[in-house]
């Protein structure tokens, strides 16, 4: 579990993505009955969620869930996994940031995430990541204690047009820029694997205070064959077959961020979430640290729901009972002043 205090905590295991924009559920999913116990036992627990990532303008991915003919671009493969060329389809940060809010006015633990869009300009890019933190911070159910506190910036989305193993310099002054005008919102970064490991540890300096790795592994790197979505760049692996590579890159990216990490990419069974537990008990003996699962959630969501009532309803129990720790001197002031 990540704690930064003054109620600021993310779960062990932590849902990405799989939880939609909102970050309570994505129909036709909830139609699922595994899929509903599973999003119950979240919110039962205090699951953190992040949810699905949007822009600060409506866009169109390739995507599209009432357009059957677009669903191709989303799809199974073996071994618990999938392959997506999704590409950020959402309705804008307006729309997005008032769902957010309501989860938020439920008690629901969601930190929202933001592609910055870096094709327009780092300058305009980061103006759109201030105004969405305003927007959420204006509403006031994301005032409360334990509502809105900290964002994920999305730098690795590998189905876009903005390449992202090119974007380490803007990540790394849109963060900065965010930190100065919002220092006490904490900023989750979420990288790839294709990013250099050193850019974990430049983040850190500019002020990201959480590291997210990683997002899906791009069709090539995992595979000789030509991609079933080759014409839209190939799309992205998760689940079971990116497990190992996302693991060794995993393994090494925490020497370069010195701060908490929320670790994920193809954890979809026990071996594979044991592994992670091995490794960071390892080299985090200050339990700092979360994972996180996506394409579990989707594909195998009763085993995910073991998970959440193995080691985040656990925990609930011993928070409950014991002061949190937290390292208050990380985020002194609990009031945000957010831009009007
Ligand atoms: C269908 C689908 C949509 C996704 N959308 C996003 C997204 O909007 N933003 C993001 O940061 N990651 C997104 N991801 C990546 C996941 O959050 C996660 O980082 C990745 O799938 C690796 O973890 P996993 O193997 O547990 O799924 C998506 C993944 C899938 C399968």
């Amino acid at each position: 579990m990540i704690d930064l205090g003054v109620g600021r905590k993310i779960s062990t295991i932590v849902i990405s993505t799989a939880l939609g924009h909102d970050g309570r559920g994505i129909f036709p999913y909830t139609t699922q009955r595994d899929y509903g116990d599973m999003v119950r036992a979240a919110n039962l627990s205090d699951t953190t969620r992040i949810s699905k990532s949007f822009t600060r303008d409506k866009r169109r991915g390739n995507f599209r869930p009432f357009r059957p003919w677009t669903w191709k671009y989303i799809q199974n493969l073996g071994e618990d996994g999938m392959l997506n060329a999704y590409d950020l389809t959402n309705r804008g940060a307006e729309v997005h940031c008032r769902q957010i809010a309501e989860t938020m006015s439920l008690g629901i633990p969601v930190i929202p995430s933001f592609f910055p869009e870096f094709g327009k300009g780092v300058g305009p890019a980061t103006k759109d990541v201030l105004e969405t933190i305003a927007m959420i911070g204006r509403n006031e159910y994301s005032r409360r204690e334990g509502g809105f506190w900290a964002i994920e910036l999305n730098f690795s989305y590998p189905n876009t047009p903005e390449c992202v193993a090119d974007n380490v310099e803007a990540a790394v002054q849109c963060v900065k820029g965010v930190k100065r005008h919002y220092p006490d919102i904490a900023i989750i970064a979420k990288i790839s694997v294709v990013h250099p490991l050193e850019f974990a540890n430049r983040l850190r300096e500019a002020g990201a205070d959480i590291l997210h790795s990683a997002n899906t592994v791009p069709y090539d790197l995992l595979f000789s064959d030509k991609s079933p979505l080759a014409k839209v760049g190939g799309g992205g692996v998760s689940g079971g077959p990116a497990f190992e590579f996302a693991f060794e890159y995993n393994s090494r990216v925490v020497d370069f961020f010195d701060g908490p990490v929320i670790l994920g990419c193809g954890i979809v069974d026990d071996d594979k979430l044991n592994a992670y537990f091995e490794m960071l008990q390892q080299k985090r003996p200050d339990k700092n640290w979360s994972l996180s699962v996506c394409t579990a959630a989707l594909r195998r969501p009763e085993w995910v729901e073991r998970k959440i009532h193995e080691h985040n309803l656990k925990l609930k129990r011993v928070c409950s009972t014991a002061e949190g720790a937290g390292d208050e001197a990380n985020f002194p002031s609990k009031r945000i002043r957010f831009a009007e």
